[in-house]
């Protein structure tokens, strides 16, 4: 069905101050929501959804933005109140997954968690995919800790989130509707807006992305198995599985592409703006897309004041607003990364803006030319969203004169004078880790992660070159207080986003790499993932966007390439790092590391 486009408002999620309510509780809720879908005679249609609320408040999806404070603690108590009926979407239990044995899935228990992603977390209250519980608590996964969980908020301002983290069924939750923001504010950020430089907060406008697919009767859909059709008919998402493939179904994806953007959970919404300059929270929460963004007018400017950890030391101009669109004025927005935009639609006043997304239109990033373009696998054309269902996403209506907020950001604006800058640190370790594409029993393919070179476990045994799952003995074991790099090398064909929790990271570099072929002239990688003669080599230094500056905590790695990234361990105890494509992270694409005061 065509579905009206640019004419339901921006939805704005409920906001909940923390600083007022320092102890939430926050559950989990089925209900139904609108979701700007209308059938064939122009009704609307309710969706169910899952979604988070007060106990006496409405649930939504998104859920209610957190507003939260530096350095002032808050607890909260996420509470499971779904309904004891099973899932919204087709899962996969033959993954990993968290698996109750009293309550049952087939009974419809549903095990939870949620973790505040980008928070300076404690590892029990980090939301560990295996500290799930289900309905009032009645079951808990082996890594639950405790019911009511401590977030210190000990770290700058910044544009975080909280979702559903359990171990194999993440991509079903988050698709489901289990996402909300927090915006977690400081004294930085206070003096910027009272002295003019930044837009005052409650102008700002969070904008949190997902791309779904939806039955024709306006349900949330995901297919289930290879040739599942895509309802909308736009784009095939399942097409990787093998052909002759005879394995388990419903079948977890090698990653989802949805036909239809949501924006704080409306298709194609508008927003009515003044002719002034608006903060945008960025956030992206799809399963496996990535975003690359950018306005159809270019006489509207975007400076870029904040990444995943918050703000930059310096703006940054990301479009000039000169009237021309040129190459590389865009942002790159892979799964789970956040940018705070500051957007001058003062030169757009009585037009409408697009905002516009040229990435991949139903398949993977793979990485960037250097012109800024798509680029694409060996021989393979990659089609962009443009002209597609996922190629516009909202529209601002930008009135002619009248009320708008100001900001007087500039190219070079200092932001933050305290920005701790780790560039410059002199690490006490550096890894090198891999990403790597496997198959699993059923000839699926499998990403996972491990090591780049030889290493040892936690147990002190040798572990060579290779990937590793999710159950293999920890290998990334810091001690406490250690700054270390990363170098993470990535072995695969696409981009994958590698999230870290705990900490904030900068980007060294970006380097293509090259890999041994062992002579044989064939593919450079065998079944196993791992390198065809197990080498691998820095080749040239890439470009590094200003959207991956800054402090990170998602850093995508493109196709055949290496990111170095520079991290502080400041807090012990156990945490995760992982790909953020959802349907990834679910299927082995996430490894356990462990920060420890043990004596070096
Ligand atoms: Cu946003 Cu470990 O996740
Ligand atoms: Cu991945």
């Amino acid at each position: 069905a065509t579905q009206p486009r640019f004419v339901h408002p921006l939805p704005m999620p409920p906001v909940i101050d923390a600083a007022a309510t320092p102890y939430l509780v926050l559950q989990m809720r089925q209900s139904e929501q609108w979701l700007g879908l209308v059938d064939e005679a122009g009704k609307p249609l309710l969706t169910t959804v899952w979604g988070f609320g007060t106990p006496d408040g409405p649930v939504t999806t998104p859920g209610p933005t957190i507003l939260a404070r530096s350095d002032q603690p808050m607890q909260v108590l996420w509470e499971n109140a779904l309904p004891v009926a099973g899932h919204l979407l087709p899962i996969d239990d033959s993954i990993h997954m968290a698996m109750p044995t009293e309550t049952t899935l087939e009974d419809g228990y549903v095990p939870t968690v949620v973790h505040l992603h980008g928070g300076h977390n404690l590892s029990e209250s980090d939301g560990l995919p295996e500290a799930w519980f289900t309905q009032d608590f009645a079951e808990t996964g082996r890594q639950f800790a405790t019911e009511l969980y401590d977030y210190p908020n000990d770290q700058p301002a910044a544009t975080l989130w909280y979702h559903d983290h359990v171990l194999g069924l993440t991509r079903i939750h988050a698709g489901s509707g289990l996402v909300g923001m927090v915006l977690l504010q400081d004294a930085t950020e206070a003096a910027l807006v009272q002295a003019g430089v930044l837009p005052e907060a409650e102008t700002a406008l969070p904008l949190i992305l997902q791309d779904r697919a939806f039955t024709a009767d306006g349900q949330l859909y995901l297919p289930a198995f290879p040739d599942d059709p895509m309802p909308g008919g736009e784009g095939t998402v399942a097409d990787e599985l093998p052909p002759d493939y005879a394995g388990p179904l419903p079948s977890v994806l090698p990653e989802f592409f949805g036909d239809v953007p949501l924006v704080n959970g409306m298709a194609w919404p508008m927003q009515a703006v003044g002719p002034g300059q608006y903060l945008l929270h960025l956030l992206n929460a799809s399963d496996s897309r990535f975003y690359v963004l950018r306005f159809d007018d270019p006489s509207v400017k975007a400076m870029l004041v904040g990444t995943d950890g918050g703000l930059l030391p310096k703006a940054v101009t990301v479009m000039d607003g000169d009237g021309v669109q040129q190459a590389g004025e865009q942002i790159v927005l892979a799964p789970a990364d956040r940018v705070d935009l500051v957007v001058d639609f003062s030169h757009a006043a009585g037009h409408a803006v697009t905002l516009e997304n040229v990435g991949p239109a139903f398949a993977p990033f793979v990485g960037l030319n250097p012109d800024g373009s798509l680029a694409s696998g060996e021989g393979e054309e990659i089609e962009t969203a443009t002209g597609t269902s996922m190629g516009a996403l909202m529209r601002f209506d930008v009135a002619s004169c009248g009320p708008a907020p100001a900001a007087s950001v500039e190219d070079g604006t200092v932001l933050d004078p305290h920005f701790a800058d780790l560039s410059q640190a002199l690490p006490d370790r550096i890894r090198q880790l891999g990403l790597f594409e496997t198959e699993d029993d059923f000839g699926r393919p499998m990403p996972q992660l491990g090591l780049a070179e030889a290493g040892t476990d936690i147990g002190g045994n040798p572990v060579p070159f290779g990937p590793l799952g999710w159950d293999a003995p920890v290998t990334e074991v810091i001690h406490r207080g250690a700054t270390e790099m990363w170098r993470i090398a990535n072995f695969t064909d696409d981009a994958h986003p590698v999230h870290l929790h705990l900490v904030e990271f900068q980007l060294l570099a970006r380097n293509a790499i090259d890999f041994a072929d062992g002579g044989d002239g064939g593919d450079d990688v065998q079944p196993d993932g791992i390198p065809d003669g197990g080498a691998w080599s820095l080749g040239e230094a890439l470009p590094i966007a200003p959207e991956d500056t800054g402090r990170q905590d998602t850093i995508w790695v493109g196709a055949h390439q290496s990111v170095d990234i520079v991290a502080h361990f400041d807090r012990a105890g156990e945490f995760v790092w992982h790909c953020h494509i959802l349907s990834h992270e679910d299927n082995e694409m996430m490894r356990p590391y462990v920060v420890t005061d043990d004596p070096w």
